[in-house]
């Protein structure tokens, strides 16, 4: 190539603006979050403050498979556009043994009352996370620790006496920390994953932390448990009527070959967390739904989101420089059906912005950025990413929902991806809507009472699929859908 002719490539590149580029790199989502570069796990210390949604969550500022855990950081005034910020809180050396310890899952709350009496003002925000000790990469042992920020999360400080809570165990982790009104008191839920038990404890201050109750093992015990949350839910359509649920990260619905996420519905007095129920209740049946906990100090509604991949293949999957996103933030419910209690989830309202255009026909679409409504009789289903041989189906069948996703492209890197996902609808329908959100390399599926959903990677390898309608499934709305 002549030099000027590279110069006008050149600058004709450096022109695109960052989100061109971003558009451009395969497989990278559009409307889900995702960082720029490397490696991520579970979202950490999700929590609302002055105007502004955090996303802390596992990273590695390093590489693009599991190393040298830190907490990532973005920021969103609506729950849909962020803004990816410089990494929160580092994992860190003891000069004197050469020790590290790695910044684990954990939680973030603003302590309005300066209880910890750190911060100056009260308004401060507070990680307590796990502060995991280790050696040549073996752990060593896992305990709580807190750090602060009195910056709206951009830098912190770690408090110079952690940890706060250490139970001399190697494993022992993963801290939800929220306020409980009603005793003026801060409580904490984590795990001792090897023994399938979630621990309360109790604190004033968010320093000195006591020991209320404990649950487990109960529901499914076929892995071990991560990432615990506890929170209430107003039920529908019954005025007055609250439940608790515990949540947690574990075993997956179709077995322990794969992770995935279960939940309790109980009774929670400010001391014990108790629950009647007696088979395992799961909060997603796709395979790309783990270590989802909710946001802290939002008013009136309760929000989880979760990460997109699962143990089982997430080193592998084939994205470039970046590994690992999170799913749509979703809001929770609770209905009481004829089968007991069950979790509902919808995306969040503020969704609806990343609508650009309806279309009135699948054919009209032109990126894999979308929306579908499809109500889908007994029998039928959709295709989506639909090219040659290559195809994902979601359907209906037998009273099942399915994602299958065995013929989506690459699935070669790991024996077990080419997965076939389903839900058993109770009681068996002659029909079922659902919503289904496709963004390059994730479909999430929600049926639209919001008791189900499906959430799945997907890696097509032909640049324009298609959408192929199957056994009469009606598409009653399509969307593309795009961020600010
Ligand atoms: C869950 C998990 C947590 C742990 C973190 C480490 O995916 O294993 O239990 O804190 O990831 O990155």
């Amino acid at each position: 190539m002549k030099p000027f002719a590279l110069l006008v490539l050149i600058a004709f590149i450096s022109s695109c603006s960052p989100k061109e580029k971003i558009s451009i790199e395969q497989y990278r989502p559009q409307v889900h979050y995702s960082p720029q570069k490397n490696w991520t796990n579970d979202p950490n210390g999700l929590v609302y403050l002055d105007g502004e949604y955090h996303l802390f969550y596992q990273y590695n500022p390093y590489g693009t498979t599991w190393g040298h855990m830190s907490w990532g950081h973005a920021v969103s005034t609506d729950l849909v556009n962020w803004k990816e910020l410089p990494v929160a809180i580092e994992e860190y050396l003891d000069a004197t043994t050469g020790d590290s310890t790695m910044i684990f899952s954990g939680t973030a709350v603003v302590d309005f009352n300066n209880s910890t009496t750190l911060c100056n003002e009260p308004g401060c925000l507070i990680s307590i996370y796990t502060s995991h000790l280790h050696r040549n990469n073996q752990g060593l042992r896992q305990h709580q620790s807190l750090a602060y920020s009195t910056d709206k999360g951009r830098t912190w400080k770690r408090y110079n006496k952690n940890p706060v809570l250490d139970i001399d165990r190697k494993d022992f982790r993963d801290p939800k920390v929220f306020w409980y009104p009603e005793r003026e008191k801060w409580i904490m839920a984590l795990v001792v994953p090897d023994l399938y038990k979630v621990q309360l404890y109790e604190s004033k201050d968010l320093l000195a932390w006591n020991l209320m109750s404990e649950f487990g093992p109960a529901g499914d015990t076929l892995r071990i448990w991560e990432c615990p949350d506890l929170f209430e839910l107003p039920v529908e359509d019954q005025p007055g009527k609250t439940k608790w649920i515990l949540s947690l990260s574990g075993s997956h619905p179709a077995g322990p070959t794969f992770v995935g996420m279960q939940y309790f519905v109980g009774e929670f007095d400010g001391t014990t967390f108790t629950s009647a129920q007696l088979q395992p209740l799961y909060v997603d049946f796709g395979k790309d739904y783990y270590a989802g906990i909710v946001f802290n100090n939002v008013k009136d509604r309760t929000i989880m989101l979760g990460w997109v991949n699962n143990w089982t293949y997430a080193n592998q999957i084939p994205t470039g420089k970046w590994r690992g996103m999170f799913s749509i933030p979703r809001e929770l419910g609770l209905k009481e059906t004829n089968q007991g209690f069950r979790l509902t989830q919808q995306p969040v309202k503020e969704w609806e912005t990343t609508r650009q255009q309806e279309l009135n026909s699948v054919t009209e679409l032109q990126t894999q950025t979308f929306e579908l409504e499809v109500e889908l009789p007994e029998g039928s289903g959709i295709h989506l990413f639909k090219s040659g041989t290559e195809q994902t189906t979601i359907g209906l069948r037998d009273g099942k929902l399915f994602l299958d996703r065995t013929k989506s492209g690459r699935i070669e890197f790991q024996k077990d991806f080419a997965s076939v996902e389903f839900v058993t609808i109770e009681p068996k329908p002659e029909r079922l809507t659902i919503r289904i959100l496709v963004d390059q390399s994730v479909i999430e599926v929600f049926s639209t009472d919001g008791l189900y959903t499906i959430t799945d990677q997907v890696f097509p390898t032909h640049t324009n699929p298609g959408v192929e309608v199957l056994g009469g499934a009606k598409v009653k709305k399509i969307w593309n859908s795009a961020r600010k």
